[in-house]
């Protein structure tokens, strides 16, 4: 399975088969984890987390007792870091035919951070669990996903704009770029918002937040980590169809839609 066709085919996997995870599939996804670089040069400490022994638990999860957690010190864009960062190891477990979900809020959080160690001056945005999905989701599960929607998305219009925010871009307009987007549109996000917006122009992407409301707190925006997921599959996606990308923090100065914030461009060259 390549990049492409694992962006497609990735979802959240809450229910899992009672196999156990494989020592060598452990070993492989934390010697992965060990090596991933951001683009904000932000080191991540990664454990991986048995439930039983550390008394961890989601509510949401059946079937694995593997979780693997990320910390990383409090800094202006740990949440980018952390979302493009752990998102690539979400997209290499797959490869692997190994299931995950982002867990920000449906866990003992205290229990984990314990088992993390946390420092003071550090955080552990998520956890996922690890395990081989199981043919059946638990019922507990398809509620879920129909409860945030997990299966739709918003259309490439209402998310990616040509030149400003006035002008919905299309696929056609799009170019070579267009994949790069659609993998941008499947990305997983914190109760499914979305947030991403980019504007293409010239040769640049420049990504943006589009804040919901109550998702930033104490200093703290959940949602700029679905903006570092949504920045790590535009660029792989990129990379995979032959394109450039190179991350610069350059704000064009453009005219905003309310609550909507400059996160970060690409420049792409062919
Ligand atoms: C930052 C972040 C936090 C999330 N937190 C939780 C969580 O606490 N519990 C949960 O069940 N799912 C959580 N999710 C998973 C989303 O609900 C899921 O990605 C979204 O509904 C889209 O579904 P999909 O991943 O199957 O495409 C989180 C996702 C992200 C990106």
């Amino acid at each position: 399975m390549n990049i492409l066709e694992a962006i497609r085919h990735r979802r959240s996997v809450r229910s899992f088969e009672e196999t156990p995870l494989r020592p060598e599939d452990a070993r492989r996804i934390l010697a992965f984890a060990e090596k991933l670089e951001n683009p904000y040069e932000l080191p991540i400490t990664w454990k991986l987390l048995d439930a039983k022994k550390h008394g961890l638990s989601s509510p949401v999860i059946v079937g694995t007792d593997s979780y693997i957690a990320g910390k990383l010190r409090r800094a202006p864009h740990a949440e980018e870091a952390f979302g493009y960062t752990f998102e690539k190891l979400v997209l290499f477990a797959e490869t692997l035919g190994i299931g995950t979900t982002w867990i920000a809020g449906t866990m003992n959080r205290a229990a984990f951070e314990q088992a993390m160690q946390l420092a003071e001056d550090e955080v552990m945005p998520c956890v996922s669990p690890l395990g081989y999905p199981a043919k059946k989701m638990s019922l507990r599960e398809s509620v879920m996903r129909k409860g945030v929607k997990a299966d739709s998305r918003l259309g490439f219009g209402e998310l990616f704009f040509d030149g400003s925010f006035e002008k919905p871009l299309t696929p056609e307009a799009a170019g070579a770029l267009a994949e790069a987007l659609e993998a941008v549109r499947l990305a997983p996000s914190a109760v499914n918002k979305q947030p991403w917006r980019v504007v293409l122009r010239g040769e640049k992407a420049h990504f943006y937040e589009k804040q919901s409301r109550g998702y930033d707190s104490g200093g703290w925006d959940i949602q700029k980590i679905d903006l570092g997921i949504a920045l790590c599959h535009f660029e792989l996606a990129a990379k995979a169809l032959g394109l450039t990308p190179s991350f610069e923090i350059a704000d064009p100065k453009l005219s905003l839609p309310d609550d909507t914030r400059y996160i970060g461009s690409f420049e792409i060259r062919q």
